[in-house]
């Protein structure tokens, strides 16, 4: 039988426990948690993901900011709201929402993020420190912390002996995954839209972990009998069954037929997601607990 990771149980299960954390240092050191998230522009996806992330910080008793910022938003005016975030004491988690628009670079304002602030992982101090083996220290990018959660409810804190295949290699997610899947003992590999025989890869691997962006690429016959596949994608397809012009969300993976091969597998949604708006919430009240002493 393959086992469906049930993310949302996963992730409601963090919440309590950041919800605790929270109210205790409130009662302990009269510090409620502050969560600061930036958008700028008119996606309607990325909408959605802020206002998620918004409701929970809010469900989690913090702080709550959003600023939404007109498309038109100028480099400038956005460093300067950082800038502005960054001296603001009751705030301890910024996360500026990606992408931004095409006008504007995202590079420098992530990196003008104080660091114990950076809720997101993104800053080279953070990424640095889990680069070299520092999981304590810094911040780690919410969904692989995430997908890592999910990992283990299966194989357990330590990977030893299996082997673990990344597919994407974006700063976001695939090079912080690798990095702690390597942490973890797994032996890792990085395979990317430039990797010769990427099927062959992917079905050496005990713990599969797909994040290429593209609907249902990943086949059942990419994957190993009884592995553990993680589906980190996102993407809205066409749904005509459903009526027309409907649409669904569906993973990298294709579900169905991966489902019947796999061990243990994410469904999306229900996955992966649910999981990096929990670690969202427990990067920012460690950020909290950190700043209070
Ligand atoms: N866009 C999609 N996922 C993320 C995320 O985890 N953080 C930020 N800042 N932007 C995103």
């Amino acid at each position: 039988m393959t086992t469906v990771i049930d993310g949302k149980q996963v992730a409601a299960s963090v919440i309590e426990a950041v919800k605790a954390k929270s109210a205790a240092l409130e009662a302990e050191a009269g510090v409620r948690t502050g969560l600061a998230v930036v958008i700028v522009g008119d996606d309607p996806a990325s909408h959605a993901y802020v206002g998620s992330k918004s409701r929970m910080a809010k469900e989690c008793g913090f702080k709550s900011v959003q600023h939404t910022l007109p498309e038109e938003t100028t480099q400038e005016e956005l460093a300067a709201l950082v800038e502005t975030l960054n001296a603001d004491p009751s705030i301890h988690g910024i996360l500026v929402q990606l992408p931004l628009p095409k006008h504007l670079k995202s590079e420098p304002i992530i990196q003008s993020i104080r660091p114990e602030k950076d809720v997101d992982g993104l800053h080279v101090v953070n990424a640095g420190k889990l680069a070299t083996g520092d999981l304590e220290t810094g911040l780690i990018s919410c969904t692989p912390a995430g997908a890592l959660i999910l990992v283990r409810t299966i194989h357990g804190a330590d990977l030893s002996g299996l082997n673990a295949v990344v597919v994407g290699r974006s700063n976001l997610f695939g090079k912080p995954m690798g990095q702690l899947l390597l942490a973890c003992n797994a032996t890792v590999t990085m395979a990317h839209s430039r990797t010769k025989d990427l099927a062959g890869i992917c079905r050496a691997a005990d713990i599969l972990v797909a994040a290429v962006g593209r609907a249902e690429m990943v086949k059942a016959d990419w994957v190993k009998p009884g592995a553990t596949v993680i589906d980190v994608g996102i993407n809205r397809v066409a749904a005509p069954e459903k009526g027309e012009g409907k649409t669904r969300l569906v993973g990298d993976v294709a579900y169905a037929e991966c489902a019947s091969v796999a061990g243990a597998i994410t469904p999306v949604p229900g996955g992966v997601g649910p999981m990096t708006i929990a670690m969202l919430m427990a990067n920012t009240v460690i950020a909290a607990h950190r700043a209070a002493g």
